[in-house]
Protein backbone atom coordinates (compact mmCIF):
# COMPACT_ATOMS: atom_id res chain seq x y z
CA UNK A 1 0.00 0.00 0.00
CA UNK A 2 1.52 3.65 -0.98
CA UNK A 3 2.56 5.61 1.84
CA UNK A 4 2.14 9.52 1.57
CA UNK A 5 5.33 9.51 3.58
CA UNK A 6 7.33 7.50 0.84
CA UNK A 7 8.70 10.46 -0.48
CA UNK A 8 10.64 10.69 2.67
CA UNK A 9 12.40 7.45 2.91
CA UNK A 10 13.16 8.09 -1.02
CA UNK A 11 14.74 11.19 -0.71
CA UNK A 12 17.67 10.11 1.09
CA UNK A 13 18.32 7.65 -1.48
CA UNK A 14 17.65 9.16 -4.62
CA UNK A 15 20.37 10.47 -6.64
CA UNK A 16 18.66 13.14 -8.77
CA UNK A 17 19.93 16.08 -7.00
CA UNK A 18 23.59 15.18 -5.29
CA UNK A 19 25.03 12.22 -6.45
CA UNK A 20 25.93 9.20 -4.03
CA UNK A 21 29.48 10.46 -3.91
CA UNK A 22 28.75 13.73 -3.21
CA UNK A 23 26.13 13.51 -0.81
CA UNK A 24 28.53 13.43 2.47
CA UNK A 25 30.48 16.87 1.20
CA UNK A 26 26.64 18.45 0.34
CA UNK A 27 25.69 17.29 4.48
CA UNK A 28 28.43 18.93 5.30
CA UNK A 29 27.97 22.46 3.21
CA UNK A 30 24.05 22.58 3.28
CA UNK A 31 22.63 23.57 6.34
CA UNK A 32 25.99 23.99 7.90
CA UNK A 33 25.93 25.42 11.99
CA UNK A 34 26.34 28.95 11.31
CA UNK A 35 27.39 30.53 14.91
CA UNK A 36 24.99 33.38 15.87
CA UNK A 37 26.45 36.63 15.45
CA UNK A 38 26.98 35.67 11.49
CA UNK A 39 26.17 38.84 9.78
CA UNK A 40 30.22 39.56 10.00
CA UNK A 41 32.05 40.09 7.93
CA UNK A 42 34.44 39.03 10.38
CA UNK A 43 32.49 35.92 12.32
CA UNK A 44 34.07 34.86 15.28
CA UNK A 45 33.41 30.55 15.75
CA UNK A 46 34.55 27.92 18.15
CA UNK A 47 37.66 27.11 15.96
CA UNK A 48 38.90 30.80 15.16
CA UNK A 49 37.62 33.71 13.30
CA UNK A 50 36.22 33.55 9.05
CA UNK A 51 35.34 35.63 6.54
CA UNK A 52 31.91 35.39 5.55
CA UNK A 53 30.24 36.31 1.79
CA UNK A 54 26.49 34.70 1.82
CA UNK A 55 24.43 36.72 4.21
CA UNK A 56 21.87 39.49 2.45
CA UNK A 57 23.22 41.58 4.79
CA UNK A 58 23.90 44.72 2.28
CA UNK A 59 24.40 48.11 4.05
CA UNK A 60 25.71 46.34 6.71
CA UNK A 61 23.27 47.05 9.09
CA UNK A 62 22.42 43.64 11.50
CA UNK A 63 24.86 44.65 14.00
CA UNK A 64 23.45 48.43 14.27
CA UNK A 65 23.55 49.76 18.17
CA UNK A 66 20.31 51.02 17.34
CA UNK A 67 18.89 48.14 15.93
CA UNK A 68 19.81 46.37 19.12
CA UNK A 69 19.04 49.40 21.31
CA UNK A 70 15.57 49.65 19.83
CA UNK A 71 14.38 46.32 19.99
CA UNK A 72 16.04 45.56 23.34
CA UNK A 73 14.23 48.29 25.26
CA UNK A 74 11.21 46.90 23.95
CA UNK A 75 11.87 42.78 24.86
CA UNK A 76 13.21 44.54 28.22
CA UNK A 77 9.56 46.53 29.01
CA UNK A 78 7.51 43.93 27.20
CA UNK A 79 8.90 40.68 25.95
CA UNK A 80 10.00 38.95 23.15
CA UNK A 81 6.63 37.93 21.54
CA UNK A 82 4.69 41.23 22.55
CA UNK A 83 1.84 41.80 21.18
CA UNK A 84 0.14 38.52 21.33
CA UNK A 85 -2.03 37.62 18.96
CA UNK A 86 -2.90 38.00 15.21
CA UNK A 87 -3.34 41.61 13.35
CA UNK A 88 -7.28 41.92 13.23
CA UNK A 89 -7.86 40.78 16.81
CA UNK A 90 -4.91 42.10 19.60
CA UNK A 91 -1.97 42.07 17.67
CA UNK A 92 -2.04 45.68 15.97
CA UNK A 93 -0.30 48.19 18.21
CA UNK A 94 1.15 51.88 17.27
CA UNK A 95 4.68 50.79 16.16
CA UNK A 96 2.72 49.08 13.23
CA UNK A 97 1.30 51.96 12.46
CA UNK A 98 4.04 54.25 12.61
CA UNK A 99 6.55 51.06 10.50
CA UNK A 100 3.60 51.09 7.85
CA UNK A 101 3.60 55.10 7.17
CA UNK A 102 7.05 54.81 7.07
CA UNK A 103 7.10 52.32 4.45
CA UNK A 104 4.31 53.83 2.50
CA UNK A 105 6.39 57.16 2.66
CA UNK A 106 9.43 55.62 1.74
CA UNK A 107 8.04 53.87 -1.26
CA UNK A 108 5.60 56.62 -2.44
CA UNK A 109 2.42 54.87 -1.74
CA UNK A 110 -0.83 55.79 -0.52
CA UNK A 111 -0.83 53.24 2.33
CA UNK A 112 1.31 49.73 3.20
CA UNK A 113 0.96 46.78 5.22
CA UNK A 114 3.41 44.50 7.11
CA UNK A 115 3.37 41.39 7.75
CA UNK A 116 5.53 38.77 9.89
CA UNK A 117 7.96 37.97 7.91
CA UNK A 118 8.92 38.64 3.36
CA UNK A 119 7.72 35.55 2.25
CA UNK A 120 4.06 35.75 3.71
CA UNK A 121 3.53 39.35 2.27
CA UNK A 122 4.13 37.62 -1.16
CA UNK A 123 1.92 34.86 -0.64
CA UNK A 124 -0.82 36.39 1.09
CA UNK A 125 -0.74 39.72 -1.21
CA UNK A 126 -0.84 36.97 -4.68
CA UNK A 127 -3.56 34.82 -2.78
CA UNK A 128 -5.37 37.56 -1.80
CA UNK A 129 -5.73 39.45 -4.97
CA UNK A 130 -6.19 36.49 -7.80
CA UNK A 131 -8.59 34.28 -7.70
CA UNK A 132 -9.88 31.04 -9.76
CA UNK A 133 -11.29 33.15 -12.69
CA UNK A 134 -7.88 35.52 -13.39
CA UNK A 135 -4.76 35.21 -14.44
CA UNK A 136 -1.33 35.25 -13.01
CA UNK A 137 1.45 35.82 -15.59
CA UNK A 138 4.97 35.46 -13.63
CA UNK A 139 8.46 35.26 -14.74
CA UNK A 140 9.90 31.82 -15.12
CA UNK A 141 12.80 32.82 -12.05
CA UNK A 142 9.82 34.68 -9.87
CA UNK A 143 10.64 34.22 -6.63
CA UNK A 144 9.22 30.82 -4.74
CA UNK A 145 7.33 32.75 -2.21
CA UNK A 146 5.45 34.43 -5.59
CA UNK A 147 4.98 30.48 -7.25
CA UNK A 148 3.28 29.93 -3.95
CA UNK A 149 1.03 32.42 -3.15
CA UNK A 150 -0.16 32.07 -7.07
CA UNK A 151 -1.09 28.29 -6.79
CA UNK A 152 -2.99 29.06 -3.44
CA UNK A 153 -4.49 32.12 -5.44
CA UNK A 154 -6.48 29.03 -7.39
CA UNK A 155 -5.81 31.32 -10.32
CA UNK A 156 -4.50 30.27 -13.91
CA UNK A 157 -0.80 30.49 -13.93
CA UNK A 158 1.45 31.25 -16.66
CA UNK A 159 5.18 31.74 -16.95
CA UNK A 160 7.01 33.76 -19.37
CA UNK A 161 10.57 33.46 -20.13
CA UNK A 162 12.98 35.22 -18.20
CA UNK A 163 12.69 38.78 -18.56
CA UNK A 164 11.36 38.61 -22.15
CA UNK A 165 8.54 41.07 -22.43
CA UNK A 166 8.32 40.17 -25.73
CA UNK A 167 7.06 36.61 -24.72
CA UNK A 168 5.22 37.85 -21.94
CA UNK A 169 2.87 39.68 -24.66
CA UNK A 170 2.42 37.39 -26.60
CA UNK A 171 1.04 35.41 -23.70
CA UNK A 172 -1.47 38.00 -22.89
CA UNK A 173 -2.47 39.12 -26.59
CA UNK A 174 -3.33 34.89 -26.25
CA UNK A 175 -5.19 35.05 -23.20
CA UNK A 176 -8.87 37.02 -23.49
CA UNK A 177 -9.03 40.17 -22.27
CA UNK A 178 -12.01 40.03 -20.44
CA UNK A 179 -10.13 38.07 -17.73
CA UNK A 180 -8.74 40.02 -15.29
CA UNK A 181 -4.53 40.05 -15.25
CA UNK A 182 -1.62 40.74 -13.30
CA UNK A 183 1.70 40.44 -14.33
CA UNK A 184 4.26 39.61 -10.95
CA UNK A 185 8.41 39.57 -11.37
CA UNK A 186 10.99 40.41 -9.11
CA UNK A 187 12.93 43.48 -9.20
CA UNK A 188 16.05 41.66 -9.04
CA UNK A 189 16.22 37.70 -9.26
CA UNK A 190 17.99 36.54 -6.01
CA UNK A 191 19.88 33.97 -7.86
CA UNK A 192 21.05 35.16 -10.84
CA UNK A 193 21.30 38.93 -9.57
CA UNK A 194 20.11 40.44 -12.78
CA UNK A 195 17.28 43.25 -12.30
CA UNK A 196 13.82 43.39 -14.14
CA UNK A 197 12.98 45.48 -16.99
CA UNK A 198 10.52 47.49 -15.61
CA UNK A 199 9.72 50.24 -17.94
CA UNK A 200 9.27 47.95 -21.10
CA UNK A 201 7.28 45.72 -18.13
CA UNK A 202 5.10 48.75 -17.40
CA UNK A 203 4.18 49.59 -20.75
CA UNK A 204 3.15 46.49 -22.14
CA UNK A 205 1.10 46.17 -18.74
CA UNK A 206 -0.74 49.04 -19.35
CA UNK A 207 -1.14 48.06 -23.10
CA UNK A 208 -3.10 44.93 -22.31
CA UNK A 209 -4.84 46.14 -18.79
CA UNK A 210 -2.97 44.04 -16.69
CA UNK A 211 -1.55 44.97 -13.00
CA UNK A 212 2.38 44.74 -12.23
CA UNK A 213 3.10 43.61 -8.80
CA UNK A 214 6.75 43.71 -8.50
CA UNK A 215 8.79 42.24 -5.35
CA UNK A 216 11.49 43.96 -4.44
CA UNK A 217 13.20 42.06 -1.86
CA UNK A 218 16.78 42.25 -3.05
CA UNK A 219 16.39 46.17 -3.96
CA UNK A 220 14.88 47.62 -0.98
CA UNK A 221 17.88 49.49 -0.03
CA UNK A 222 20.18 48.93 -2.44
CA UNK A 223 19.01 49.88 -5.52
CA UNK A 224 18.03 53.65 -6.70
CA UNK A 225 19.95 56.64 -5.33
CA UNK A 226 17.59 57.02 -2.61
CA UNK A 227 17.41 52.85 -2.13
CA UNK A 228 13.50 53.06 -2.73
CA UNK A 229 14.86 49.79 -4.76
CA UNK A 230 14.81 48.91 -8.80
CA UNK A 231 11.86 51.14 -9.25
CA UNK A 232 13.35 54.29 -8.45
CA UNK A 233 16.42 53.18 -10.51
CA UNK A 234 14.59 52.82 -13.31
CA UNK A 235 12.30 55.85 -12.96
CA UNK A 236 8.82 53.90 -12.88
CA UNK A 237 7.68 54.07 -9.28
CA UNK A 238 4.34 55.65 -9.71
CA UNK A 239 4.06 53.12 -12.33
CA UNK A 240 4.17 49.85 -10.41
CA UNK A 241 0.50 48.37 -8.95
CA UNK A 242 1.75 46.89 -6.01
CA UNK A 243 5.34 46.99 -4.54
CA UNK A 244 6.32 43.74 -2.56
CA UNK A 245 9.44 43.55 -0.19
CA UNK A 246 11.04 42.12 2.78
CA UNK A 247 12.81 43.36 5.98
CA UNK A 248 15.15 40.48 6.15
CA UNK A 249 17.52 41.50 3.22
CA UNK A 250 19.29 45.66 3.31
CA UNK A 251 16.50 46.11 6.41
CA UNK A 252 18.30 43.60 8.51
CA UNK A 253 15.67 42.88 10.71
CA UNK A 254 12.45 40.33 9.37
CA UNK A 255 9.55 41.06 8.05
CA UNK A 256 7.33 41.74 5.08
CA UNK A 257 5.04 44.28 3.19
CA UNK A 258 2.87 45.33 0.59
CA UNK A 259 2.90 49.14 -0.24
CA UNK A 260 -0.03 50.90 -3.30
CA UNK A 261 -3.00 52.16 -3.39
CA UNK A 262 -5.10 52.57 -0.40
CA UNK A 263 -7.81 50.89 -1.43
CA UNK A 264 -5.32 47.84 -2.51
CA UNK A 265 -3.64 47.66 0.91
CA UNK A 266 -6.98 48.07 2.90
CA UNK A 267 -8.84 44.85 0.96
CA UNK A 268 -5.28 42.81 2.12
CA UNK A 269 -6.01 43.85 5.20
CA UNK A 270 -8.87 41.95 5.16
CA UNK A 271 -8.08 39.35 2.59
CA UNK A 272 -4.58 38.13 2.82
CA UNK A 273 -4.41 34.59 4.67
CA UNK A 274 -0.75 35.39 5.85
CA UNK A 275 -1.77 38.65 7.95
CA UNK A 276 -5.37 37.02 9.15
CA UNK A 277 -4.21 33.66 10.72
CA UNK A 278 -0.92 34.40 11.87
CA UNK A 279 1.05 36.20 14.74
CA UNK A 280 1.71 39.69 14.44
CA UNK A 281 5.65 40.81 14.03
CA UNK A 282 6.87 41.07 16.93
CA UNK A 283 7.09 44.87 18.50
CA UNK A 284 10.51 44.62 19.50
CA UNK A 285 11.56 43.74 15.27
CA UNK A 286 8.89 46.51 14.62
CA UNK A 287 10.87 49.02 16.81
CA UNK A 288 14.49 47.81 14.93
CA UNK A 289 12.86 48.62 11.46
CA UNK A 290 11.42 51.47 11.93
CA UNK A 291 15.19 52.32 13.16
CA UNK A 292 16.92 50.25 9.84
CA UNK A 293 14.70 52.13 7.41
CA UNK A 294 15.54 55.41 8.91
CA UNK A 295 19.38 54.44 8.64
CA UNK A 296 18.48 52.92 5.34
CA UNK A 297 16.95 56.21 3.87
CA UNK A 298 20.70 58.69 4.63
CA UNK A 299 22.57 54.95 3.89
CA UNK A 300 24.01 56.64 0.83
CA UNK A 301 27.52 56.24 1.31
CA UNK A 302 26.63 52.70 2.58
CA UNK A 303 25.06 52.37 -0.53
CA UNK A 304 28.07 53.44 -2.76
CA UNK A 305 30.01 51.20 -0.84
CA UNK A 306 28.45 47.93 -1.55
CA UNK A 307 28.04 49.02 -5.45
CA UNK A 308 31.77 49.44 -5.16
CA UNK A 309 32.31 46.17 -3.39
CA UNK A 310 30.52 44.33 -5.67
CA UNK A 311 32.80 46.06 -9.05
CA UNK A 312 35.79 44.97 -7.60
CA UNK A 313 34.53 41.07 -7.25
CA UNK A 314 32.98 40.98 -9.85
CA UNK A 315 36.03 42.07 -12.63
CA UNK A 316 38.16 40.45 -10.11
CA UNK A 317 35.87 37.02 -10.55
CA UNK A 318 35.63 37.50 -14.46
CA UNK A 319 38.95 38.04 -14.72
CA UNK A 320 39.91 35.10 -12.87
CA UNK A 321 37.10 33.08 -15.93
CA UNK A 322 34.27 32.38 -13.57
CA UNK A 323 31.01 32.90 -14.96
CA UNK A 324 29.20 35.35 -13.71
CA UNK A 325 25.81 34.83 -15.69
CA UNK A 326 24.28 38.47 -16.13
CA UNK A 327 24.10 39.91 -12.57
CA UNK A 328 23.44 43.61 -12.49
CA UNK A 329 23.68 44.11 -8.69
CA UNK A 330 26.31 42.72 -5.62
CA UNK A 331 24.12 39.41 -5.79
CA UNK A 332 26.86 37.41 -7.33
CA UNK A 333 26.27 33.53 -8.47
CA UNK A 334 29.19 31.64 -9.44
CA UNK A 335 27.56 29.55 -12.04
CA UNK A 336 28.81 25.66 -11.83
CA UNK A 337 27.67 22.45 -13.56
CA UNK A 338 26.13 19.54 -10.88
CA UNK A 339 27.57 19.82 -7.11
CA UNK A 340 30.56 22.29 -8.19
CA UNK A 341 29.61 24.99 -6.03
CA UNK A 342 29.12 22.52 -2.81
CA UNK A 343 33.01 21.05 -3.32
CA UNK A 344 34.12 25.18 -4.27
CA UNK A 345 31.77 26.32 -1.07
CA UNK A 346 33.68 23.33 1.18
CA UNK A 347 37.28 23.91 -0.05
CA UNK A 348 36.68 28.16 0.28
CA UNK A 349 35.90 27.07 4.12
CA UNK A 350 38.33 24.46 5.13
CA UNK A 351 41.44 25.79 3.24
CA UNK A 352 41.10 29.22 3.70
CA UNK A 353 38.19 30.27 6.23
CA UNK A 354 35.63 31.94 3.79
CA UNK A 355 32.43 31.23 4.10
CA UNK A 356 30.15 31.39 0.63
CA UNK A 357 27.06 29.14 0.35
CA UNK A 358 26.15 26.70 -2.49
CA UNK A 359 23.09 26.79 -3.50
CA UNK A 360 21.26 23.16 -4.94
CA UNK A 361 18.10 22.64 -6.45
CA UNK A 362 15.21 23.28 -5.86
CA UNK A 363 16.69 26.90 -5.99
CA UNK A 364 18.32 26.65 -8.69
CA UNK A 365 17.62 24.44 -11.73
CA UNK A 366 18.21 20.65 -11.38
CA UNK A 367 21.80 19.55 -12.57
CA UNK A 368 23.15 22.97 -11.92
CA UNK A 369 24.55 24.44 -8.77
CA UNK A 370 25.82 28.37 -7.82
CA UNK A 371 28.27 29.50 -5.31
CA UNK A 372 26.46 32.63 -3.93
CA UNK A 373 28.74 35.50 -3.43
CA UNK A 374 27.42 38.68 -1.78
CA UNK A 375 29.58 41.83 -0.52
CA UNK A 376 28.21 44.20 1.42
CA UNK A 377 29.11 47.80 2.65
CA UNK A 378 30.60 46.56 5.84
CA UNK A 379 33.52 44.57 3.65
CA UNK A 380 36.87 46.31 3.16
CA UNK A 381 38.66 45.99 0.12
CA UNK A 382 41.28 43.77 1.83
CA UNK A 383 38.47 41.29 2.56
CA UNK A 384 37.92 41.04 -1.08
CA UNK A 385 41.29 40.83 -2.01
CA UNK A 386 41.19 37.83 0.44
CA UNK A 387 38.20 36.31 -1.52
CA UNK A 388 39.69 36.68 -4.95
CA UNK A 389 43.42 35.10 -3.86
CA UNK A 390 41.15 31.99 -2.49
CA UNK A 391 39.29 31.64 -5.62
CA UNK A 392 42.39 31.97 -7.97
CA UNK A 393 43.76 29.41 -5.52
CA UNK A 394 40.47 26.73 -6.37
CA UNK A 395 40.92 27.80 -9.63
CA UNK A 396 44.41 26.28 -10.02
CA UNK A 397 43.43 23.29 -7.64
CA UNK A 398 39.78 22.47 -8.69
CA UNK A 399 39.97 22.93 -12.37
CA UNK A 400 36.55 23.21 -14.25
CA UNK A 401 34.35 24.90 -12.42
CA UNK A 402 32.95 27.51 -14.28
CA UNK A 403 30.59 26.64 -16.65
CA UNK A 404 27.57 28.13 -18.57
CA UNK A 405 24.68 30.15 -16.62
CA UNK A 406 21.70 27.75 -16.72
CA UNK A 407 18.34 28.57 -19.33
CA UNK A 408 16.13 26.51 -16.96
CA UNK A 409 13.52 27.81 -14.87
CA UNK A 410 14.74 28.64 -10.98
CA UNK A 411 11.91 28.30 -8.60
CA UNK A 412 9.82 26.15 -10.43
CA UNK A 413 11.58 24.07 -12.53
CA UNK A 414 9.98 20.78 -12.75
CA UNK A 415 6.59 22.91 -13.38
CA UNK A 416 4.49 22.55 -16.48
CA UNK A 417 4.70 26.13 -18.00
CA UNK A 418 0.94 26.41 -17.75
CA UNK A 419 -1.75 25.02 -15.14
CA UNK A 420 -5.13 24.94 -15.82
C1 LIG B 1 12.95 37.64 -4.04
C2 LIG B 1 12.55 37.21 -2.66
N1 LIG B 1 11.28 37.35 -2.29
C3 LIG B 1 10.88 36.97 -1.06
C4 LIG B 1 11.75 36.44 -0.14
C5 LIG B 1 11.26 36.02 1.21
O1 LIG B 1 11.68 36.92 2.17
P1 LIG B 1 11.89 36.52 3.72
O2 LIG B 1 13.14 35.71 3.78
O3 LIG B 1 12.00 37.82 4.39
O4 LIG B 1 10.71 35.72 4.12
C6 LIG B 1 13.08 36.29 -0.48
C7 LIG B 1 14.04 35.72 0.49
O5 LIG B 1 14.72 34.80 0.32
C8 LIG B 1 13.51 36.67 -1.78
O6 LIG B 1 14.77 36.51 -2.16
Amino acid sequence: MPDIFDKCTRFDRQSRIVSDRDRATAYQVVYRKSPLNNAGPWVEHEDGQFLQFSTNDYLGLASHPALKKAATEIVEKYGVSAPMGARPLTGTIELHNELEKEIADFKRTEKSLVFSNGAFAMMGALAALAGPRDLVVMDRYAHASLVCGAKISGGRIRFFQHNDVEHLEAILLETPRSQPRMVVVDGVYSMQGDIAPLADLCDVCEKHGARLIVDDAHGTGVCGENGRGVAEMLGVEDRIDLHLGTCSKALATTGGFAAGDAVVINYLKYAAPTILFTKAMPACVAAATLESLRLVRQAHDRRKKVWENRALLQDGLRQLGYELGNTQTPITPVHGNGTDAVHMSRALFQEHRIWASAVLYPAVPIGTSILRVIPTANHQTSDIQKLLSAMKDLKRLHSGQASQPPDAPASAPDEPADEP
